[in-house]
Order: structure tokens, then sequence, then C-alpha cells
């Protein structure tokens, strides 16, 4: 018995193959498969092509997820840059912004990450999956099939850990991928008596040890600029972390200079962030190999300028997209939307835009096995009702996939009630997902 499965046919199926990691992409550079099929066996993909030919080459030897009606196809999308583990909310902050007050303002007067961070050390792991569950579960009906998830809201080694824990249990029950990334150097905690630099000398005696031997991460992430760590501070601890084998990225270059430069001179995988870098920062990255993503649902949510992404990619750059979701900052969550407003206030093509929520995105995480359509390559797919790619960016994300194939598992937007197998339904009214 076979168990290859054919799925299309797709109008179009839109791989992403091909295109080269840096610099900017015209849309003819997009490979576009017309009537388009997509063969899995075990969650892989197996070969794409021409649907007709692929059921004649397989002589029916094959299961066929046959699509009903129009439908381009595309890599599942990849969220590079998240903090969906939270507790509580932050309209206090939003309503205080939209009063006039400033980001570093609110945060010095009691809201901030303090706050949240208050909430979610009193909140329990099960109430901290819940809500984690229900945030993944929004992102898979809107596309995204891998999300990375920083911890960073407890600042300290219990709950830190904490954190981490949910982030890996949710991530063995749910059927979206999450990519857990330690945000302990998010801020130093107002609870901790002694100095930034002590603050990341303990994460580095006690957490790291902790994450290391639970394996519970492999990314490090810290928080370089005005009110979280200077330059120095962050050095210091980003090459212990490397001595420890984990891989490094920064929040850099949202309101002051410094997080660039750190990352190129210890090759972090990504610098994130970047609404306020200069031109001599951008030719320090495009000099190296570390990725530039753009963060557009921040300056969304702080109403501020966006990462120059244009710039970036004309000076030679990869871009990747992230969404930032997090309850200050960037409380939106929706990638698909977030990347349309960013590709048209800064002149992006299609193929720039699709890559950073694909291949590129895939790339700052280190993943090499998703983010394309093309053999050996993971079946995470999305399908949206259209017959012309154009107009995945062209409703500015109002459109959204009517179906989702995660390791070649279908999600259809519309059918509820179903709390058992993955392939019988992507969104259950009780909000839980089983592998
Ligand atoms: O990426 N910039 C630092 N951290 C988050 C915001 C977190 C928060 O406000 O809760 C960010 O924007
Ligand atoms: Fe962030």
């Amino acid at each position: 018995m076979t168990k290859n499965k054919l799925i299309g046919p797709f109008v179009q199926l839109l791989t992403m193959d091909k295109l080269p990691l840096k610099g900017g992409l015209k849309d003819s550079q997009l490979e576009i498969i017309p009537n388009g099929g997509v063969v899995v066996c075990d969650g892989k993909i197996v070969r794409t092509g021409n649907f007709d030919q692929l059921y004649s080459a397989y002589s029916g030897r094959l299961t066929v997820d046959h699509i009903e009606g129009a439908m381009v196809g595309m890599p599942g999308m990849i969220d590079s840059h998240t903090h969906i583990c939270w507790a509580g909310s932050r309209a206090n902050d939003y309503s205080q912004r939209l009063a006039g007050k400033s980001y570093p303002e609110i945060t010095q007067s009691g809201g901030g990450i303090g706050d949240t961070v208050s909430k979610t050390r009193a909140a329990t792991s099960d109430e901290l999956e819940a809500v984690l569950a229900e945030r993944a579960t929004t992102h898979l009906k809107n596309g995204v099939t891998t999300i990375e998830v920083k911890s960073g809201y407890c600042l300290n080694t219990i709950g830190e850990v904490k954190l981490l824990e949910v982030i890996r249990k949710a991530n063995q029950k749910l059927a979206v991928d999450l990519i857990p990334t330690c945000l302990a150097a998010h801020i130093k905690p107002s609870d901790f008596q002694g100095s930034p630099s002590d603050y990341l000398a303990r994460v580095v005696i006690e957490l790291l040890p902790e994450i290391k031997h639970r394996g519970l991460s492999k990314r490090i992430d810290i928080f370089i600029d005005k009110g979280a760590f200077t330059s120095e501070e962050a050095r210091v601890y980003l090459k212990q972390a490397k001595q420890m084998g984990f891989e490094l990225v920064i929040h850099g270059e949202q309101f002051t200079a410094g997080g660039v430069a750190v990352a190129c001179e210890l090759g972090a995988a990504s610098v994130d962030h970047l609404e306020a870098i200069k031109d001599q920062e951008i030719q320090l990255l495009a000099a190296s190999n570390v990725i530039p993503v753009a963060l557009p649902g921040a300056s969304l949510g702080l109403g501020c300028q966006f990462a120059p992404a244009r710039k970036l990619l004309d000076a030679g750059c990869s871009l990747a997209i992230g969404s930032d979701w997090n309850p200050g900052s960037a409380p939106m969550g929706d990638l698909l939307l977030q990347t349309a407003i960013l590709g048209i206030f800064e002149k992006m093509t299609s193929a720039e835009s699709l890559a950073g929520i694909t291949i590129r995105a895939a790339m700052a995480l280190g993943l090499n096995d998703r983010g394309i359509l093309k053999k050996g390559f993971l079946a995470d797919m999305i399908g949206f009702p259209v017959s012309d790619s154009r107009e995945i960016l062209y409703h500015q994300g109002s459109l959204k996939p009517s179906a989702a194939w995660k390791r070649g598992a279908i999600f259809k937007a519309g059918e509820k009630g179903i709390t058992g197998k993955q392939e019988k339904g992507w969104y259950f009214e009780n909000g839980s997902f089983s592998r």
C-alpha cells in the first residue's frame, strides 16, 4: 500500500525555490507552476510538478487531496519572531500611547514589559499553555505553520524555565511547530538587586545550564537598547552563551544604535527590529551573514517608522519579516497583514515580501527543511482561494488561506467541533489539536 499522496490541482503553485538568500528580488524570479501538484510521503515533499502529469506518473498508486475550486498554493508562512507566551493585557499601555505617551515613558511609569512580567509570573503553566495554544491556533488559521516563541516574561530562573516548558508542552500537542528562544535578557527585572551585568551573570550561571540540561532551547536572545541592555553588557553575555553552544539572536536598533554591530561581530543568526538603523549599520549587515528581521507589527503598534526594508534589500541584505506578536508593542499578531502593509510602504516586490515570511524566515531560524515547496522539504503548505498569486498581498491581509497542510496533513477552514485528528479540521471549538 503506497503512502504517497498527491495534493492539488493548484491553479498556481508558488514554490519559492531557486531564490537567492540575499538582496532584492524581482517577481519574475518567482517559480510558479501552473496546474500544480505536490506529492507527499511521510510528511515530506517527494515531487512537485504538473498535477495531471504527476497523477499519470504514479498511475493511480496514490491517494489524492483533491482541491475543489480555484486555489493558489505556497509554502506555509514562518513567523521568525514572536512573544506569544504571556498572561494579561496591556490595553492600558495602548490607551496611554494613543494619548501621546511613548513606549519608554510608559515602561518607566510602571507599564511596559514589567507589567506583563508580574501577570505572567502569577499565571499557572496550564493557563499559559491555554493562551499560547489559542494564539498559535489563530496563527495557523492565518497560514503560519512554524512559529518562533520567546520566553522573557518571567525573568527569573524558575519562571523562565516554566515558560520554556510550557512552549515545549504546547509544541508536543499543537499541529504547528513552535521554535523556542530564551529571552531572559529582555530587561533586568525590577526585583533583581544588582546591576544589569549582575543579572546577566546570574542568567549565565543559573538559567542557561538548566536550559541545556533540559534541552529547552538552542537560541538565546537579548534586547539591546535604551532601557534594556547596553552593547557592552550584551557582548559579555552573548559570548558566554555562544561558548555554551547557543545560537544568538538580537533585538536591536529599535530605538538606538548598537545591536547590529554586536550581531555582526558575534555572528548572530538574526538581528530584529531595525526601525532606527542607519546607513553604516546597513553596510555592516550587507557584508555579514546575519539576517535582518523587520517587525512591522511593532511599528504599527507603536505608531513609528518601519524598518527601512527597501534600503536593506538594495544594499544586498537578506530580509525576513516577523510579527513580533506581544502584549505591548505588537498586539495585532497578523503576519500577512503586516507584511502587506510593510510592502506597500517600503515598495517591496511580492517576491521580497513572500520570501520574507517563507524561505528567508526559515533561514533566520536556521531551519533548512522548510520555506520552499521542493523535494525533501516538509510538506507545510497553504492555499488561498484565488487564481492569481498577486491577489495574496493585494488584499492587504484580509484574504485568508482556506486550507493549510502541516507535514502533509490538511486543515480546512470552516470545519468545527472536531477534537481528535488533525486531518479533520484546523480550528476546533475547544482550541486544541493533537499531533
Ligand atoms: O520586540 N523590544 C522589546 N521587546 C518586545 C516588546 C515586548 C513588550 O512590550 O512586551 C518587542 O517589541
Ligand atoms: Fe520582539
